[in-house]
């Protein structure tokens, strides 16, 4: 009998599970117009810029196909929507922390070419993911790294970023940033600090004003699932 009880409660289990994953998304927690809390001598309710955050693996095909969307997505909301683009090197990428170091070594020369430089690790991305780099040395990908950025402008410097330790604490400091907030694949998307469910690289500009407009028109706005 017991045993009977068990094996229907580890059914029930797989049929809640199996329900759960088929609806393809998890319920949207609310989103506040703002970052949630009382900004200490700050200005008050409703001000300060919509914060948007986009968890970003250089190397992942979804992160290149949605970043052309996001971009048109912040520009058109100018300076009251902050996109904050995190490196996220998935470990299963197995060059992705060097890119994702690339672009915090792009940071430390000229922040104005760190997009400039993951637009054209985009570019590149196949050649740094393919089959036949599980057998390209670590330099050997660093140099194609250097490559690219020189392309850019970036300066000389830029091969030397690569020995200096605070460049690989901070791509660590990215990676480990977006595991405290829970993320396990890219791209992932939080606004105010809320992850937006369901948004991946299928988004349109449309379906992300349906995010934006109302915390942007409405600054006590709290969107709803
Ligand atoms: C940074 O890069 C931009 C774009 O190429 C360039 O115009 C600017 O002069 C660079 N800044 C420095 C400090 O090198």
């Amino acid at each position: 009998m017991v045993a009977m009880a068990r094996l229907s409660l580890l059914w029930l289990m797989i049929a809640v599970g199996i329900s759960v994953l088929g609806t393809g998304s998890w319920a949207q927690f609310s989103i506040p117009a703002r970052y949630d809390g009382f900004v200490y001598n700050g200005a008050g309710k409703g001000k300060g810029p919509v914060v948007w955050e986009s968890f970003v693996d250089p190397l992942c095909i979804d992160c290149k196909e949605a970043w052309p969307v996001v971009k048109e997505v912040a520009e058109l909301y100018g300076k009251s929507l902050v996109l904050i683009v995190h490196p996220f090197p998935n470990p299963f990428h197995h060059n992705a922390f060097f890119a994702s170091r690339a672009l915090h070594v792009a940071e430390s020369l000229n922040a104005s070419l760190v997009y400039p430089l993951l637009e054209s690790i985009f570019e590149q991305q196949d050649s740094f993911s393919n089959p036949s780099t599980f057998h390209e040395t670590a330099a050997s990908v660093v140099e194609r790294l250097i490559t690219l950025a020189g392309k850019l402008g970036l300066p000389d410097s830029f091969s030397s970023g690569f020995s200096n330790s605070n460049t690989d604490l901070a791509t660590r400091i990215s990676f480990k940033y977006g595991s405290s907030r829970g993320v396990v694949g890219t791209p992932t998307y939080l606004v105010n600090g809320v992850a937006v469910a369901g948004a991946d690289e299928s988004w349109s500009v449309d379906d992300w004003r349906k995010v934006f407009d109302p915390l942007l028109r409405t600054p006590g706005f709290v969107a709803k699932a």
